[in-house]
This record gives C-alpha cells, sequence and structure tokens, in this order.
C-alpha cells in the first residue's frame, strides 16, 4: 500500500505470535480436544468468586468504567502498602509498557533488556521508532547483570529486568539486582516486570517495590493475567513514584481499564483461598514436571515461575501440536530445539509429558 505517513519502523514490526487457539488446533487436527500449555495462564482459571462478580457487572455494561479505579486503587494499595496515586491500571501490563515507551522513547533512543525475555520488550521499542538493544543471558539462560549494565550508553532511556524472567524461568537474587538498580544512573528509567510475581519461590527474591521509594525512576509492573486467572480480561499496573505515575497516566486513554477486569481484579485479589490453591497446584506441576522430564532425560532450566523452558528436541513444537498438545516454540528467540511449557492441571501435565515421551520415540 502506497501511503506516504506510514511510519517505517511500524512497517518494519513482525507482530508478535500469541500462543495457537486451542480452537484453530482442534479444527485443523480434526481432533476431539486440545491441552493448551502455551500462554502462562492460571489452569485454575477466574475463582468462583470472580465469577459471581462479573454476572452481577456485567448488568452495569452500559456504564463507563470507574476512569480512576477507586476500588481497586484502593485494594491494591492497601496490599502493596503504597499510595493509590503511586498506581497506573493497564488494558493488561502490556499497555501499562507501552505507556512507559509512549512516555520515554523516540526514534533517537533505546530500550535495553536481556535476550531471551519476553517478546513484547522489542515491540514496543519499535513501536516507537526507537532501538531494541538485547544483552545476552549468561551460560544458564540466567541474567548477566554485569553485561546489561555494560550495555548502558548515551541513548539508553529504559533498562526492563524481567524477574522472573519469561521465557526461561530463571530469577535475579536480591544482592545482584540491589548492586545493579544502585549502579544505574539516577536519570534511566529502571522496569522491573514482575509478572511471574506470585509464583516465586527463591527466599532471596528482590525486593523490587522497595527501590520505588530508593530510586524514583523505577517502575514494578504486576498483572492479574497470571496468578489471579484474568488473561482474558486484560489488566495489569505498574508501581512508581507518583509524580511518574501522573506523567504515565497522561500517555493513557481515558477508561482504559474495563469495568469488568477491575471489579474482577479487586474480587481476585481478596480471594486468598484460591490464591493458595494456584500456588500449592504449581508448585505440585512443577515438581511433577522437572521429575519426570529428568526421568525421561530431557533438559528444563530451573523455573521461579509458572511454565518450564524445556530443550524437547528439533521440531518438536510441531510435534506436539499434532498430539493435541499446545506449547510455545522458542526457536524464534533464539532458543532452538526448545519449548516453553505452561504448568497445567495435573491431567495437563500429564497428557504433555505422555506426548513428548511419544515424540522423543519417534512416534510423531
Ligand atoms: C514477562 C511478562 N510481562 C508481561 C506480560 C503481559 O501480561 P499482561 O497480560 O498483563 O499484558 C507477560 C505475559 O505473557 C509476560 O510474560
Amino acid at each position: 500500500m502506497n501511503l506516504r505517513g506510514v511510519k517505517p519502523w511500524i512497517r518494519a514490526i513482525t507482530p508478535y505470535q500469541p500462543g495457537k487457539p486451542p480452537e484453530e488446533v482442534v479444527r485443523a487436527l480434526g481432533i476431539a480436544d486440545a491441552v493448551n500449555l502455551a500462554s502462562n495462564e492460571n489452569p485454575l482459571g477466574p475463582s468462583k468468586r470472580v465469577v459471581d462478580a462479573l454476572c452481577e457487572a456485567a448488568g452495569q455494561a452500559h456504564r463507563y468504567p470507574d476512569d480512576e479505579n477507586f476500588a481497586l486503587r484502593k485494594a491494591v494499595a492497601e496490599r502493596l502498602e503504597v499510595l493509590p496515586g503511586q498506581l497506573v491500571f493497564g488494558n493488561g501490563s502490556d499497555e501499562v509498557l507501552e505507556l512507559i515507551a509512549k512516555t520515554f522513547l523516540g526514534p533517537e533512543d533505546d530500550l535495553l533488556f536481556a535476550w531471551p525475555s519476553f517478546a513484547m520488550y522489542p515491540l514496543v521499542a519499535r513501536g516507537m521508532g526507537a532501538r531494541p538493544v538485547q544483552a545476552p543471558l549468561d551460560a544458564a539462560l540466567a541474567h548477566d547483570l554485569d553485561a546489561l549494565r555494560a550495555a548502558v550508553c548515551e541513548r539508553t532511556r529504559v533498562v526492563i529486568i524481567c524477574n522472573p524472567n519469561n521465557p526461561t524461568g530463571s530469577s535475579v537474587g536480591a544482592a545482584a539486582f540491589d548492586r545493579f538498580a544502585e549502579s544505574l544512573p539516577e536519570d534511566l528509567l529502571l522496569v522491573v516486570d514482575e509478572a511471574y510475581f506470585e509464583y516465586v519461590r527463591r527466599a532471596d527474591f528482590p525486593d523490587a517495590l522497595s527501590w520505588v521509594s530508593r530510586r524514583p525512576g523505577t517502575v514494578v509492573l504486576r498483572t492479574f493475567s497470571k496468578f489471579y486467572g484474568l488473561a482474558g480480561l486484560r489488566i495489569g499496573y505498574g508501581v512508581c513514584d507518583a509524580e511518574l505515575a501522573d506523567l504515565l497516566g497522561r500517555a493513557r486513554h481515558p477508561f482504559n481499564v474495563n469495568a469488568l477486569a477491575a471489579r474482577a481484579a479487586t474480587v481476585a485479589l481478596d480471594d486468598l483461598d484460591h490464591q493458595r490453591r494456584t500456588r500449592e497446584q504449581n508448585a505440585q506441576g512443577m515438581a511433577l514436571l522437572e521429575r519426570e522430564l529428568g526421568a525421561l532425560g530431557v533438559r528444563s532450566w530451573p523455573s521461579d515461575a509458572n511454565f518450564l523452558l524445556v530443550e524437547s528436541g528439533v521440531n518438536s513444537y510441531e510435534a506436539l501440536l499434532r498430539r493435541g498438545v499446545i506449547v510455545r516454540p522458542m526457536d524464534a528467540a533464539g532458543l532452538s530445539g526448545c519449548v516453553r511449557v505452561t504448568v497445567g492441571k495435573p491431567e495437563e501435565n500429564e497428557c504433555f509429558l505422555k506426548a513428548l515421551q511419544a515424540v522423543r520415540e519417534g512416534q510423531t
């Protein structure tokens, strides 16, 4: 299409590749059902309390949402012990990332992050015509914070640490994180993406929120998509200094968080029983997958999240798909022969393991 105004950096974008929808796999393969372990969602789904609240809220769908998200803001602020004005809500934490990009990045600027990491980081940079700069993970596929620090240059405006890191599952410990945060120039924005925070098991996980007051150019991202089981509603948030929150808020559209998402998130935050079950199921599923993958002689990397990076072999993604198991291929991220598998329900984990065993025995 020959339109003069199309920005070259928009034309150059390769769109985000989401996990394959199970309906598509079922249709294409003519199978009865597919197991979806592709997008790190909570296999338990939303709790009954959340579903009931959603049904009730649906009757008010003709009204615009509360632009301030007053009830949710208050609940999150109390839970995190921050001021309500320190929160920026978005249509998924993806949108908060985009608000950061709109506020901080242009064609002269760099967004710096480790790689492989979350696929949206290069996209939000490219969307603003900025340069995504990737510092390699170390040999164990964990953050190499010295390499990340060394990659900071005059063009760098924003540095992202994904902790735990998607897709490798590795996490940065408190001592290394604190040293890194301390070493960064104060006028650089540090974004700590904690999308999988609630699953973390390591005892020395960094207190990134404490850096929001220690270092005002810091944003911590959290989401309701994973642990809270609300991926389909799209809601996440950033925690930062109130002045920065005000700036990011200027870049957003009014009513960017829909009313049902805000209501569901408020209830989900309060549903401690569902949170406990989610944590337990994930820990059990993770232990099973790690043990059985080990027994199969398949390499996986230690994970502090609700997914595992698995060296399942060349073309294993397609072979698993043919067996009705949807995982995420990792070749495009530079991890050839690897897939990322979400910890599912017990029967889903078994299904994945069985399919993987068959694939490795050559029964594709
Ligand atoms: C590391 C990381 N950050 C952010 C997100 C985006 O989450 P949301 O659904 O809140 O936009 C994801 C989702 O996969 C993720 O893995």
